[in-house]
C-alpha cells in the first residue's frame, strides 16, 4: 500500500473513515480539490478491504472516448467493431472480486452512466458485441473534483447512479486546512528527491523556506507541494547549505514573454480596487482583524504559526488579538 502522509486532526478523521468504509462492497465516491490525493485514498480503499488480495483496476475516464471508455470497461467480443481481433475482457471482469476505480467520472457520458448504473443493480455486464451476460462482483470507488450534485441538478449526471455511487463519500480535505502536515510532507518529498539525486543528505529548509510553504495557499494541493519541493531541491547546489528558496512557479522568470498570467504567488496578493471616499484609520483596522482572523483560522488557533504567518513576533501577534478581542468563540475572557 503507497504510504500516505499526515497527522492534522482533520485529516486523521478522514483516514478513519477511509477505514471504516474499506470492508463494504458498497460504492464509495472519493471527492476533493485536485492533488489532494484521491487517488491514494482510492487504493487505501481496496487495501484495507477483504478485497485486497484481488486486483484494483483503475481508469482515468476523462482520457477515453466514450467508445474506447465502452469497451474498456465493459470489454467485447471478437469482430464487434474493425479492429476488434480477439475477444477482450473488460475491467468490470478484470477487478472481479476486487475494486474499479473510475477516476475523473464526472466526465463520463449519459449513455455510459446509465450502463454503470446497471452493473451497479443486478452485478451483470455484456461485451460489446455480445449477447452473453457474466457475473461480476466488483467493488466501484468512483473519484471526482468536480460537483456531483451540481451536474446532477444541470441534468449532466444521472441522479440515481449518483444516489448508488454516494452510498458514502468521502471528502479528502485541501492542503491549506492542515497547515500542520506541510512541512512533514515537504520533507518526506525533499529527502526522497535528494536520495534519487544520489545525495548523501538533505540539509532541511531553511526558516524563510519554511515560513513561505507555510504561507503559501496551495491550490494544487500536495501535487503542487510535492513538485515545488522536489523542484527546489534539484536547483539547489548539493553544498549541504539548507534550503531558503521555494520554486514555487516554473515559469517563473525576468524573462518571462510579457502579458503571461501573473505568478501564483503574485495573484493571491492582488486586491480589489479601493472603494472612496473611505476612513482610512477604520479601513486599515478592518483589513488587519480580517487578516489576524483569517491567521488564525488557517492555524487553528496555533498562535505561534498565526504569528508565522503574518511575519509577526508572538507578543506582537498576542497584543494584536487582545486589541481585537480575537479569540475562539468557545475561549474565556482570561485565557
Ligand atoms: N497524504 C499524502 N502523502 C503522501 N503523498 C501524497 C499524499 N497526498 C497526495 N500525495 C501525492 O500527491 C500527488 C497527487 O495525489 P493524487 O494523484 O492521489 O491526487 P488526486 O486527488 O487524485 O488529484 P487529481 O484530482 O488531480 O486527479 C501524488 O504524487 C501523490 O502520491
Ligand atoms: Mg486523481
Amino acid at each position: 500500500m503507497p504510504s500516505i502522509i499526515g497527522e492534522a486532526p482533520v485529516f486523521l478523521e478522514m483516514l478513519e473513515h477511509v477505514s471504516r468504509a474499506a470492508p463494504l462492497s458498497k460504492p464509495v465516491l472519493v471527492v476533493g480539490e485536485r492533488g489532494t490525493g484521491k487517488e491514494l485514498i482510492a487504493s487505501r480503499l481496496h487495501f484495507l478491504s477483504g478485497r485486497w488480495e484481488s486486483r484494483i483496476v483503475k481508469v482515468n475516464c476523462a482520457a477515453l472516448t466514450e467508445s474506447i471508455l465502452e469497451s474498456e470497461l465493459f470489454g467485447h467480443e471478437a469482430g464487434s467493431f474493425t479492429g476488434a481481433t480477439r475477444t477482450h475482457a473488460g475491467h468490470f471482469e478484470q477487478a472481479d472480486g476486487g475494486t474499479l476505480v473510475l477516476d475523473e467520472l464526472a466526465t463520463v457520458s449519459l449513455r455510459m452512466q446509465e450502463k454503470i448504473l446497471r452493473v451497479i443493480e443486478y452485478g451483470e455486464i455484456q461485451r460489446v458485441g455480445g449477447s452473453e451476460t457474466h457475473h461480476v462482483d466488483v467493488r466501484i470507488v468512483g473519484s471526482t473534483n468536480a460537483d456531483l450534485r451540481g451536474l446532477a441538478a444541470a441534468g449532466k449526471f444521472r441522479e440515481d447512479l449518483l444516489d448508488r455511487l454516494a452510498f458514502d463519500v468521502i471528502t479528502v480535505p485541501p492542503l491549506r486546512e492542515r497547515t500542520e502536515d506541510i512541512l512533514t510532507l515537504a520533507n518526506a518529498f525533499a529527502i526522497n528527491m535528494a536520495s534519487e539525486l544520489r545525495r548523501a543528505l538533505f540539509p532541511g529548509f531553511g526558516p524563510r523556506a519554511s515560513s513561505a510553504l507555510l504561507k503559501y495557499d496551495w491550490p494544487g494541493n500536495v501535487r503542487e507541494l510535492k513538485n515545488a519541493v522536489e523542484r527546489s531541491v534539484y536547483r539547489s547546489p548539493d553544498d549541504g547549505a539548507m534550503i531558503n528558496d521555494i520554486a514555487f512557479d516554473p515559469f517563473d522568470s525576468p524573462y518571462s514573454p510579457s502579458g503571461t498570467a501573473p505568478t501564483r504567488a503574485a495573484a493571491q496578493e492582488r486586491r480589489r480596487a479601493p472603494l472612496l471616499p473611505a476612513d482610512l484609520t477604520q479601513r486599515v483596522a478592518d483589513f488587519e482583524q480580517e487578516l489576524l482572523e483569517a491567521a488564525m483560522g488557517r492555524a487553528k488557533y496555533n498562535q505561534r504559526l498565526a504569528a508565522d504567518l503574518l511575519g509577526l513576533s508572538y507578543d506582537q501577534l498576542r497584543g494584536k488579538l487582545r486589541k481585537y478581542d480575537i479569540r475562539r468563540s468557545a475561549e474565556s475572557a482570561d485565557d
